[in-house]
């Protein structure tokens, strides 16, 4: 039977850039979705950037920008990512579009029209010199909890904690740095406690959950009064305003996953066809793909809102943990915070689709990048024990073609044509570490095969030519095989591998039948090892090559020694005396005192760039012991310090405290 399954990975916030952290969660998604296409189904895999609220607002602010422009420079640079790694969507879109806000002010009015919306008047912080209401990222104070200074109103950096914001101790706008006041605030709410009994009803009992995220709701949320949740934030916020409730918006949280629909409504658009054919008809399977971070906007918000406004509620939503790298988390200053673009430049985005496919199960557990398991896993699994099977046999059977019938094998191919089902079972299930493992036992017996058979000494053997056919076409079905069940991971192998065999592989049933009697294209190289230096260079942190226009202009002089520096005598000298040079065009006179009656006469290049009666009195740095120089105007015992040139020269003088004829050191 063919379903209709419409899939989603979490919309990533376009405040920042794809990293690997990220990828687990959008490679593991489009792994399930290229199985389900393979299978026959029909799958709709919808995206898109969450665009608003506070954190998008202050980045913008931050490089002088706009959200507006922001967030399409980012959805571009999301996108890129997301197609260099192969991921599959079918739309990608924005939460900041007409769609979505007209998704939102449907939900809104079901909401309404069923007496789901409370509105409560709460103290919230005001900004008394901004004259505005402060959301949460517009605060910043000590956690309340860990004590740890400079966090912002919603969340610790730092312990973690959520709060809100009037908890924060020693609370600071962030506009003016005053400390806000509490002021009532008329605040919009979801009321989901009416909705208690059909939320425990779909977490416990739909199936819908994994069993340990069932139990988690079970006992943290449900079974107690389900608080009202806060779904307005006042203005300034980057958002979408409440539909008649001027200088209120929808909090991010409201609008963003309402972005999966409105997604859908732009695919349908595009196709012709009708997005109620995927949200309102119950023979659609809507399947999220999320990390645990955001476990209860799915798991409670996010059905209220689709049971309100009379949606599907989600057959599945499929949960996984973080990433870590080597054993720890995600750090800026550590190097082991990776955008796809950095991983991008030193390697293969396939390697990291069958790393992922090999370490994720069906847990919640977090996983671990581990450099040498990576390197290990692609280079002995994929390259030694997969790949290897085409280029040691390809080549041997180049002019010849496959064999016209499917030789004896011993029963290799069918035994692991018959593991077809358990195979999908665990991709079905998001068990892809099983189902990797399964694919493995069937490569690990055609390499026995392979070692048994020995096709490079049968080639040596004229009367053999038959056999070596035979044995390679043998390989060369055991290999595509087992390309057929690794597609949804690595569609570019599969691409490959259709190249060389002239089918492309476009369903699971491929693995099934043996292929026969056809010309075999020229070996083309599938891929190639992982250098571990690679991954190194990976976590070391670039070295960014300071820059400076100034020095750019002007570079720095040869090295000198500090004796050669201490050959020249800087002093502190007091102007006595400045003067016009009526036929120079850059040079002013200079009489400059050393003290007592010590003084020099010098011409100085700053005309234009001070006035001589101003000069008179101030103090200087002089070169003292240069040698004289005569010029048209007269004699130069020595030169001022200055910087810059022409027209934009800047003398330097000492603090105060220094005295005429003192030695620069
Ligand atoms: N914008 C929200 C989701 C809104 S869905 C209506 C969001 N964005 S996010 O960019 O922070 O994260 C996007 C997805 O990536 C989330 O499912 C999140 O759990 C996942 N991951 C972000 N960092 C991750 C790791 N380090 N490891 C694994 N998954 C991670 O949340
Ligand atoms: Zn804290």
């Amino acid at each position: 039977m063919t379903r209709q399954i419409l899939v989603t990975s979490a919309l990533p916030y376009a405040n920042g850039h794809i990293h690997l952290g990220h990828l687990v969660e959008y490679i593991q998604t489009d792994i399930f979705v290229r199985f389900q296409r393979m299978r026959g189904h029909k799958v709709g895999f919808m995206c898109a950037d969450d665009t608003h609220g506070t954190a998008i607002m202050i980045r913008a602010e931050k490089e002088g920008t706009t959200p507006e422009k922001m967030i399409a420079e980012m959805s571009e640079s999301h996108q890129r990512d997301f197609a260099a790694f192969g991921i599959s969507f079918d739309h990608y879109g924005s939460t900041n579009s007409d769609a979505n806000r007209a998704v939102g002010e449907g939900i809104w009015q079901k909401l309404l029209d069923q007496d789901l919306v409370a509105e409560k008047a709460v103290p919230r912080l005001f900004d008394n010199q901004k004259q505005m209401f402060l959301a949460d990222r517009f605060v910043k104070g000590t956690c309340p909890k860990c004590q740890t200074p400079d966090q912002y109103g919603d969340a610790c950096e730092k312990c973690g904690t959520a709060y809100s914001a009037t908890e924060l101790i020693d609370p600071k706008s962030v506009f003016t740095d005053t400390t806000p006041e509490l002021k009532e605030s008329q605040q919009f709410f979801v009321k989901l406690e009416p909705m208690q009994e059909m939320l425990t009803e779909w977490t416990q009992n739909s199936g819908a959950l994994q069993t340990e995220v069932a139990n988690y709701l079970l006992g943290y949320f449900l079974g107690k009064p389900l608080q009202d949740w806060d779904v307005s934030r006042p203005a300034p916020y980057f958002g979408f305003e409440i539909p008649n409730q001027p200088g209120n918006y929808w909090y991010v949280w409201f609008d963003a996953p309402c972005g999966y629909i409105a997604s859908t409504v732009e695919w349908c658009a595009k196709t012709g066809d009708n997005a109620d054919n995927w949200w309102r008809n119950e023979n659609t399977e809507i399947v999220h793909f999320l990390g645990k971070d955001i476990t209860y906007f799915h798991t409670l918000f996010w059905p209220a809102m689709l049971h309100a406004a009379g949606y599907n509620k989600p057959k599945r939503v499929h949960i996984h943990g973080f990433l870590q790298i080597n054993g720890e988390k995600m750090s800026k200053s550590r190097g082991t915070f990776i955008n796809a673009s950095r991983y991008l430049e030193l390697l293969d985005p396939d390697w990291l689709r069958y790393y992922y496919a090999s370490k994720l199960s069906n847990k919640i557990d977090d996983l671990d990048f581990h450099s040498e398991e990576f390197v290990g896993k692609v280079n002995s699994d994929l390259v030694g024990r997969v790949v290897n099977l085409a280029s040691r046999s390809a080549k041997f059977v180049a002019t010849t073609g496959l064999s016209k019938q499917y030789p004896d094998d011993g029963g290799l191919f069918a035994k692991a044509a018959d593991m077809s089902d358990t195979i999908a079972a665990a991709y079905e299930s998001c068990d892809y570490r099983e189902a990797m493992r399964l694919i493995m036992t069937c490569a690990d017996a055609a390499n026995e095969y392979v070692d048994q058979k020995t096709p490079w000494t049968l080639r040596k053997d004229p009367d053999k030519a038959q056999e070596l056919q035979d044995v390679c076409t043998v390989v060369l079905n055991l290999f595509h095989q087992i390309a057929v069940y690794l597609t949804p991971v690595l569609p570019t192998l599969a691409k490959k591998t259709a190249a060389l065999l002239g089918d492309d592989i476009t369903s699971w049933s491929q693995a099934s039948t043996p292929l026969v009697g056809r010309d075999i294209a020229k070996f083309q190289h599938m891929m190639t090892r992982v250098e571990a230096a690679k991954v190194d260079e990976m976590f070391t942190p670039e070295e960014v090559a300071p820059s400076s226009p100034t020095l750019e202009k002007e570079p720095l002089a040869a090295e000198i020694t500090i004796d050669e520096f201490q050959k020249i005598d800087l002093r502190v000298a007091e102007i006595l005396a400045a003067n016009e040079v009526p036929e120079a065009r850059k040079l002013l006179q200079l009489t400059l005192g050393l003290g007592g009656d010590v003084t020099r006469n010098v011409f100085a290049g700053i005309k234009g760039a001070y006035e001589p009666d101003k000069l008179v009195g101030r103090l200087v740095v002089m070169v003292a012991n240069l040698k004289p120089r005569k010029m048209k105007f007269g004699m130069s015992e020595g030169m001022v310090a200055a910087a810059g040139t022409d027209g934009e020269v800047y003398l330097l003088s000492p603090d105060s405290g220094a005295v005429p004829g003192q030695r620069l050191h």
